[in-house]
């Protein structure tokens, strides 16, 4: 069996989920799939999924029934986006024109990372689908603003400013494994800016003095959105209390994220923080939601509570590992279909269909 192999039992996210585990390397493996910390808020985004029971209804008329809802002014054909994840090259060769391709084949849109392994701009020339970029802020701010230059100049259609990530989290599981990137896979996109000065331990705990130091703050969020065209969100709210000051910043959007688990270990399920968020924004802005998507059945649970759409993180990295672009393009279809299979069992036609009475009574 070639490496690239999608096999017959591969039908659903977890299948490609299980397989990846089987295939890839310790130290990758380690790096894609860990937590932080001890995989509390990890764990906790799946279960808190699988503890909410969706309500039948029968026989509801689903002849004009479509997955497709309006984003910033463009059709989505489904409520599926990929997240921003990292180094796409340490699973494949092609690493995010792989990815691209796969997104293009299967209509949906991608969010392109700071650290991918493919340029930002040739990621561009791939595409056939509407991109977003993540942000991470750079030590000097002539490079943050060159990076969003460099985005819209590409035809990027908006900014995915990541707010939970100011330090990194802490990576037990990776360092255990000893994750080291190899040689050939790096940030390319940061290519042409100096590198992050030494963190200095001479002057109080570096974590405070050193990394934090570069770290954006709502003022640069205001500053940001000021000067880009591109609508702006941010990725990695879960209080409500964060949402007047984004909002005053005047952010386009907000992504309700706990980073996959990979920043602060311990906090909630995404999916438990987003009635309070949807609650406090009152609809004045798309809530999009990333965090242990694995169903068509946890997307139908994610909008009832309030999101627009949802993303996809770690699943899009399993199976490009497995598969290749086909891989990626399938696990993509497997999870339309689902969502269409949630959606006529529950009597939903439509996204704006799908309201709280989806849910069971909990317990
Ligand atoms: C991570 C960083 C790249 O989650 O955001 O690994």
């Amino acid at each position: 069996m070639t490496r690239w192999q999608i096999p017959p039992d591969t039908v659903s996210l977890r299948d490609y989920e299980r397989r990846f585990h089987e295939r890839v390397e310790p130290g990758v493996r380690a790096y894609i799939a860990g937590a932080a910390a001890d995989g509390i808020t990890q764990h906790e985004n799946a279960a808190a999924f699988e503890r909410l029971r969706l309500m039948p209804r029968a026989l509801v008329d689903m002849s004009q029934a479509s997955a497709r809802r309006t984003l910033f002014g463009e059709i989505l054909e489904y409520p599926i986006l990929l997240a921003p994840t990292a180094f796409h090259r340490l699973v494949h060769p092609d690493g995010e024109l792989a990815t691209v391709q796969a997104a293009s084949l299967t209509r949906t849109w991608m969010t392109v990372a700071t650290q991918a392994s493919v340029t930002l701009e040739e990621i561009a020339k791939a595409s056939a689908v509407p991109l977003w970029f993540q942000l991470y802020f750079q030590p000097r701010p002539q490079d943050t603003a060159d990076l969003v230059r460099r985005a819209e100049q590409a035809g990027y259609k908006a900014i995915v400013v990541t707010i939970d990530a100011a330090v990194s989290g802490v990576r037990n599981i990776e360092q255990r494994a000893g994750f080291r990137l190899p040689d050939d896979v790096g940030a390319v996109n940061l290519a042409a800016y100096p590198p992050v000065a030494p963190v200095s331990t001479s002057n109080g705990s570096p974590v405070f003095r050193g990394m934090l130091k570069h770290a954006p703050t709502w003022r640069d969020i205001e500053a940001l959105c000021r000067k880009t065209s591109l609508p702006v969100l941010v990725k990695g709210l879960l209080n409500p209390q964060d949402v007047e000051p984004a909002l005053s910043a005047g952010v386009a959007g907000i992504v309700v994220s706990n980073h996959g688990g990979r920043t602060l270990d311990t906090v909630p399920a995404t999916i438990d923080c987003l009635p309070a968020i949807a609650a406090q924004v009152g609809g004045r802005v798309p809530i999009l939601l990333d965090g242990g998507i694995r169903r068509g059945t946890d997307i139908v649970k994610a909008i009832a509570l309030g999101a627009t759409a949802v993303l996809l993180g770690q699943p899009v990295l399993h199976a490009l590992a497995v598969g290749g672009m086909p891989g990626v393009a399938h696990m993509l279809t497997l999870l339309q279909a689902e969502l269409e299979v949630a959606m006529a069992l529950t009597g939903k036609p439509t996204l704006d269909a799908i309201d709280a009475s989806v849910l069971a009574p909990s317990r």
